[in-house]
């Protein structure tokens, strides 16, 4: 038997906060294979994120067993953990959570940086997938200057940067109109005939109908594990999943250069506050000196006077 792509088995995640205690997830058991299009419906507090999150590998499970191409997680170290993330997975979250202080191109490119990409073929990837959904004229726009359907392709895009062979969506329509949720699921279908294995948790049961299969969970467990229909897999037009080349920097290095450029970035986004914060140290330092000046004088002026007195 070929071996599942994703599989947990009879998984738990209990939450303990104080002294009270959720099972969010209760034995769940389930078998996801290599270019599937799965969705996981369920009323709010069933457990769908924590799920997601588990899969993901951005949450590891209280008891049971996970693995991905039949590789236990369990035994994975935390930098593993991350290599398995950062190679396997694609994330497109409900709300976005694109970085303001960076412009489309930036958001996409994230991803890479944490791959160790050289900073133009990681731009120029990035581009190309804007492109791919539509947004050639917006690369530079931050995200405050995209509409929430532009938004959720940039990340869309991002979820797609490191190959994205299995993309995981929490309620990826869930912020959207029917038209922009409606391109937004054909961006996701368009994937899947081009081979990724697409998870996607929804509320709504008109985009679930888009699925081979529904699984929906109920209070931490799955109640239903079903097929809809058969769909047949051709060659897609969306080449997504090329190798990006790795430059010859050390990641360390190529990191810490990232972060300062970010940094710098962020500073001159922010003009004003970065202005104020300045300001506001200059005032610090000059109010110490004068606190600092104003007590050496006192000090001289009494040695002085003291002095007089012989
Ligand atoms: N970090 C946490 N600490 C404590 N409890 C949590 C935590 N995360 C989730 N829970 C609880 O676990 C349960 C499942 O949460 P989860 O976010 O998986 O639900 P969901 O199905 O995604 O819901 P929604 O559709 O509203 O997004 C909820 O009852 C929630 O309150
Ligand atoms: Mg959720």
């Amino acid at each position: 038997m070929m071996t599942a792509l994703l599989e947990i088995e009879n998984i738990s995640r209990i939450f303990r906060t104080g002294d009270k205690t959720v099972n969010a997830l209760a034995g769940v058991s389930l078998s996801i294979s290599s270019g599937e299009l799965v969705a996981i419906v369920g009323t709010s507090g069933s457990g769908k994120t924590t799920l997601m999150n588990i899969l993901g590998c951005l949450d590891q499970p209280s008891s049971g067993d996970y693995r991905i191409g039949g590789r236990s997680v369990a035994g994975f170290s935390a930098d593993e953990l991350a290599a398995s993330r950062r190679q396997n997975f694609g994330f497109i979250f409900q709300h976005y959570q694109l970085l303001a202080t960076l412009s489309a191109v930036d958001n996409v490119a994230i991803p890479a940086i944490y791959a160790s990409v050289g900073a133009r073929s990681r731009r120029e990837r990035s581009i190309s997938l804007l492109r791919k959904l539509g947004l050639d004229d917006r690369l530079d726009h931050r995200p405050n200057q995209l509409s929430g359907g532009q938004q959720q392709r940039v990340s869309i895009a991002r979820a797609l940067m490191n190959g994205g062979r299995i993309i995981l969506a929490d309620e990826p329509t869930g912020a959207l109109d029917a038209k922009s949720g409606g391109t937004v699921l054909d961006i996701l279908k368009e994937l899947h005939v081009a081979g990724h294995t697409i998870i996607i948790v929804t509320h709504d049961p008109k985009i679930a109908a888009h699925a081979d299969r529904i699984v929906e969970i109920r209070d931490g467990v799955v109640v239903s594990d079903r097929l809809t229909h058969d769909r047949q897999k051709t060659d897609g037009t969306l080449a997504f999943s090329d190798n990006t080349p790795i430059g010859a920097l050390s990641a360390v290095s190529r990191c810490l250069l990232e972060a300062l450029r970010m940094a710098i970035r962020s500073l001159v986004t922010y003009r004003m506050r970065t202005f104020l914060t300045v300001l506001s140290i200059i005032i610090g330092i000059a109010a110490v000196l004068v606190a600092v000046g104003f007590g050496e004088g006192a000090r001289q002026k009494l040695s002085d006077a003291l002095g007089a007195f012989g």
